[in-house]
Order: structure tokens, then C-alpha cells, then sequence
């Protein structure tokens, strides 16, 4: 029976074990300009040190116009892959899998960061903010897609092992999938999987086979049922793994199966994908103690266990589990889920950690 600490073959990478640190965006360590500061590559140093099978880099901008902040890290071009290529480093030097989540804000991006005129997502809607955001024309979709393997390609060029393309959390390509949002005439309101699939397909013709494409997927909306179709059609155009959220809407379908009812229905979201797909699945949210992760993979729920606010708590989660030793907790405080400021974790303030 596999476990927590068991090892895994994804592509021809050996994955060291089933934890994984999820993208966390840490906007208050960044400058500004999308370039790495010394303080990302600590803090990735940082996260790395507990030895996670992967550990995914935070949302990082494929266009200087779709960015969720100004402050966000950039992959739009090729200057950035050397500051790219210490964080990569920083991941590889324990032995975790190097990943980078690749992403577009679409109707989120801020306005502070590109003009109005340049924001656009799957059809005309009022964002937040009031302010309606326009339709996006075919030939800004086809930069997009070409935007999206140009990020693969220095993902690659600065020594990551594969992407994450972000399609969940109400950013682009999860916009399309939104019923809600997305209410075009033509062949991507037709079919709302239409912009990830071209994504998904324009990265793997682009990159050796041995690069891995994974898709953080958005998987509530509308429902559950919808949600195991799109899980299906991404695996179908050749997605290596899957990482299962929530998407533009955060509210549990109402055809919501709970298969375990210790576990959120967010991992449980997971857990349902888990059973409709051959590719492997890595789930999270709540999962907070390293006992947990360890259940979803002795009971089969998912092949991968996520973390992010506990293991930004405490990043030594495997080797205390082993020894017995007590983890230091999340407080559930939500200081961190408003990572716009970057306040600082009580929590680790508590632990006395002074590493970003
Ligand atoms: C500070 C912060 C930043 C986050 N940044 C990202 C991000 O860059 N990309 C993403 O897909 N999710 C992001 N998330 C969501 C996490 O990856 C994760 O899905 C969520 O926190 C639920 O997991 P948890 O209960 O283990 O914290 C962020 C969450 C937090 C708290």
C-alpha cells in the first residue's frame, strides 16, 4: 500500500514522495518589475528544505498585460529565466520536482498594471470593480496560446522539470470554462474547454516529451458533473496530471458527492476526479497536518497531497512526521489569504521563523 513517503514515476522523473507545496504567490517579496528578488530564492530555499516531492512555484505572469498584481513574478520574456533558474535550483538542491505554475489574470488583472484597452476575458462582463471587461478577439486567444509556450519554453530554458498551466481560481482559461462568464458565439463559447485544450496541446507539440504539462484545473463549475467532463477532455488532450480546485465560483456544486467527510469538499473535488482519470491527481486544500496527506494516499483518494498554508507554517512536515516531532501549526488565521500585502504569518512568527 503506498503512503506518504512513497515514491512515484511521473513522465521519467522519480518523485521522492506524495507531498507537495502548491503555488503560493508571496507578492510582498517581489519588486515590482516581475524579476526574482534574493528574497524569493530564500524563501523557495526555504520551502524546499522539508524535502516535498514537488514543489510548484507560485503564479507567474506569461504577459506583462494579464497580471494579477504589479508585483507578481514575469515569464513574458527571456530575461527573466536567469533569476527563474536560481529558484529552480533552490528546489532542485534538496531533490523535490522543480514546477512553475504559468498564468494569466484575464478579467482579474489589475488595473494598475495594464490599460484598460488591454484587459480582456472569454466575453464581456463586469468585473468586481464594477468595470465591464471586454470580449477577447481570436487573435489575442492565439497570443495567449503562443504566450503560453513561450513561458513553457523558458520554464525549460531556466531548468524547471515541467509547468503548471493555471486554469482554476477564476484567472483566464478557468473564465472560459465559467457557464457564467463565458457566454460567446463562437467555437470557444461553443465549447468552453476549447482555450485550455489549445493551450494544453500548443505547449506539448512545443516541449520534448519529458517536460511535464500539468493544469491547475477549477473543477466546480457549473457542477461536479461538469466539472469530471473537463477533468476528462484535459486528460484526453494529453495533460500529464491534474491539480484539482475550485474555479471562478468558489461554492460547492449542488451535485456535490462528499466521499470523505474529514476532508473538504475541495480535496474531496479531487477525491471524485481521482475516480474518472487515469492520469495522476494531486489534491488539496485543508489538508493541514502531514496525518492527513498520509490518509489520502493510504486510502487511495488522490496520488498527490497539496499544502500550502501548513507547510508555509512549518515546511518540515515529513521528516516530524517520521520522529514524532509536533509540526507548528497554521492558526487558520487568513492573514496570508490576503497576500496582497504580504502581512506576516503569525504563525511563524509564533515558530520565530525569520525566513521570507
Ligand atoms: C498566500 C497564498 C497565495 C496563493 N497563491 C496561489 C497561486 O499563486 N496559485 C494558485 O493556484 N493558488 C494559490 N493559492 C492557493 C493555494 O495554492 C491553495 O490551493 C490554498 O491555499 C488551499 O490550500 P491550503 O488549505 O493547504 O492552504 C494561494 C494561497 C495562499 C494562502
Amino acid at each position: 500500500m503506498a503512503d506518504l513517503f512513497s515514491s512515484f514515476k511521473l513522465k521519467n522523473k522519480e518523485i521522492h514522495n506524495r507531498l507537495v507545496y502548491p503555488p503560493v504567490v508571496r507578492f510582498g517579496l517581489s519588486k515590482g518589475d516581475g524579476f526574482v528578488t534574493e528574497e524569493n530564492i530564500e524563501s523557495y530555499k526555504y520551502m524546499s528544505s522539508g524535502e516535498a516531492g514537488i514543489v510548484i512555484v507560485e503564479a507567474t505572469c506569461i504577459s506583462q498585460n494579464g497580471r494579477l498584481r504589479k508585483n507578481q513574478l514575469g515569464i513574458w520574456g527571456d530575461e527573466f529565466i536567469p533569476g527563474l533558474s536560481k529558484i529552480a535550483d533552490a528546489i532542485h538542491e534538496k531533490g523535490s520536482l522543480a514546477l512553475i505554475q504559468i498564468h494569466h489574470a484575464g478579467i482579474k488583472t489589475d488595473k494598475n498594471s495594464a490599460a484598460i484597452e488591454n484587459i480582456f476575458t472569454a466575453s464581456s462582463f463586469e468585473d468586481k470593480d464594477g468595470v465591464v471587461i471586454r470580449e477577447a478577439s481570436e487573435a489575442e486567444l492565439e497570443k495567449v496560446i503562443e504566450d503560453f509556450v513561450n513561458a513553457s519554453k523558458r520554464a525549460k530554458a531556466a531548468g524547471f522539470d515541467g509547468v503548471e498551466i493555471h486554469g482554476a481560481h477564476g484567472y483566464l482559461i478557468s473564465q472560459f470554462l465559467s457557464h457564467n462568464i463565458n457566454k460567446r458565439e463562437d467555437e470557444y463559447g461553443k465549447d468552453k474547454a476549447l482555450l485550455g485544450k489549445k493551450v494544453i496541446k500548443a505547449v506539448k507539440e512545443n516541449m520534448d516529451s519529458d517536460f511535464i504539462v500539468g493544469m491547475r484545473l477549477g473543477a466546480n463549475e457549473p457542477d461536479l458533473k461538469g466539472g469530471i467532463e473537463y477533468a476528462k477532455t484535459f486528460e484526453k488532450a494529453g495533460v500529464d496530471y491534474l491539480h484539482i480546485s475550485s474555479n471562478f465560483s468558489t461554492k460547492e456544486p449542488e451535485d456535490m458527492e462528499i466521499i470523505d467527510d474529514e476532508f473538504s469538499w475541495i480535496a474531496n473535488l479531487g477525491f471524485n476526479i481521482k475516480k474518472h482519470v487515469n492520469i495522476p491527481v494531486i489534491c488539496v486544500f485543508g489538508i493541514d497536518k502531514p496525518e492527513m496527506a498520509d490518509e489520502v494516499i493510504k486510502k487511495g483518494y488522490a496520488d498527490f497531497a497539496a499544502s500550502a498554508k501548513g507547510l508555509l507554517c512549518d515546511p518540515m512536515w515529513l521528516s516530524k512526521y517520521k520522529t514524532g516531532d509536533k509540526i507548528n501549526p497554521c492558526l487558520k488565521c487568513r492573514v496570508c489569504s490576503f497576500y496582497s500585502e504580504d502581512k506576516p504569518c503569525p504563525a511563524r512568527k509564533k515558530a520565530g521563523i525569520v525566513t521570507p
